[in-house]
């Protein structure tokens, strides 16, 4: 038995309202425990605590325009690496076209998001439609392709050795943020039927302990004619999300919570209203969120809390690494100019350590430590 020892206390001049409320002419910076679920204090500085002139060492935060990247192989398995740990692969596709084999992950559950382009998914389940904003969960061992006459740029998130679940959304019921009748799971409709032979030979990539084999068949291994039960491929649209907010709250990130693996979580940034009472903040908080490494990655839109990002980069803030928002965002910190946010960003973060992969380090935009320099 264990527990964080109890302290709650205010101390010199504070709120007593997180996010709410700062002494005048001060900025709030939390620190936490476990994210933003355990023990947390706000502290009320006089200084914006990224208000530094020179920052050097491994601590500094990165970010990458994987837009910037070659398109590949069509094939999932010569994705991009852009950031990796034990329990978490983050791979940046850009699909020339239709894959010519099929593709299976025996390392875990992978869940693609589509940025740009538009296809079919043909997986063991049968056949879905998938265009921009789709999220698409694939669990561990489905064989899939993706049919398409143009390009695709997908972001694929591997939970290694672990399966994607939903979060408990605990006061807010079952059908809040997503009501689950709006996933969508294939067919084994005509066109599926039509794409199988007993004649013609594919092949199946297999990536195991991130090694690839192939498997030679002498017909077209996507033959279900159907099946029943409860595990599937799902299709999730960033469009059917309605984020929480409350309009006098700033909620934090975790309130976006879209997807849980095991040591990481994948949250989604969708547009929705600006608070409205005059005393909550309008920009999120000042922290370093010691616990865990965040990534987030811009799909569309005009991200307000950052500037000179854009659709297709990504950001990268190790565990520890103090940020919030930029000197310009700083100045609308409780007036906001729009009525409502207009982004979309998935955001994905890890309890343990993420290491630079080599694509991601050739498309890197050096200066952005510096993007926080200046004052508001
Ligand atoms: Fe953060």
């Amino acid at each position: 038995m264990k527990r964080y020892i109890p302290v709650s206390r205010v101390e010199g001049t504070a709120s007593r309202q997180a996010h709410c409320d700062l002494p005048e002419g001060t900025y709030e910076r939390e620190m936490s425990k476990e994210g933003f679920f355990g023990p947390a204090v706000f502290f009320h500085h006089r200084h914006p605590p990224t208000g530094w002139t020179e920052f050097t060492g491994p601590l500094q935060p990165r970010a990458f325009d994987l837009a910037k990247l070659a398109a590949g192989e069509a094939s999932p398995w010569s994705a991009h690496e852009v950031l990796v740990n034990p329990h978490c692969r983050v791979r940046y596709l850009r699909l020339p076209g239709s894959m010519p084999r099929l593709a299976r992950n025996a390392d875990g559950d992978e869940l693609l998001f589509v940025h740009a382009g538009a296809g079919e998914l043909y997986c063991d389940f049968g056949r879905l439609p998938i265009e921009p904003g789709d999220y698409l969960v694939l669990p561990r061992g489905t064989m899939w392709r993706i049919e398409s006459a143009a390009s695709l740029d997908l972001l694929m998130i591997e939970a290694t050795n672990s399966s994607y679940q939903l979060p408990d959304k605990g006061l807010v019921g079952n059908h809040a943020i997503f009501d689950p009748a709006v996933l969508d799971t294939p067919r084994i409709d005509a066109e599926f039927l039509a794409q199988q032979s007993d004649d013609a030979s594919w092949q199946v990539e297999v990536k195991r302990r991130n090694v690839v084999s192939l498997i030679t068949y002498p017909f077209n291994p996507l033959d279900a004619v159907g099946w029943h039960g409860e595990l599937s491929v799902v299709r999730l649209n960033v469009r059917d999300l309605r984020p929480l907010m409350s309009h006098r709250y700033h909620l934090p990130p975790s309130a976006h919570t879209t997807f849980l693996a095991n040591r990481f979580v994948v949250c989604t940034f969708a547009p929705r209203p600006f608070e409205t009472d005059p005393g909550a903040l309008k920009v999120p908080f000042f922290h370093n969120n010691d616990d865990y490494d965040e990534v987030i990655f811009y799909h569309a839109g005009d991200f307000f809390s950052r500037d000179n990002i854009h659709p297709g980069m990504m950001t990268f803030h190790p565990g520890g690494f103090t940020h919030g928002p930029h000197p310009k965002a700083l100045t609308r910190m409780f007036q906001q100019t729009k009525p409502a946010t207009d982004e979309y960003a998935v955001m994905i973060d890890t309890r343990d350590p993420l290491d630079v992969g080599a694509g991601a380090g050739a498309v890197e935009w050096t200066g952005y430590v510096d993007s926080w320099k200046g004052r508001p």
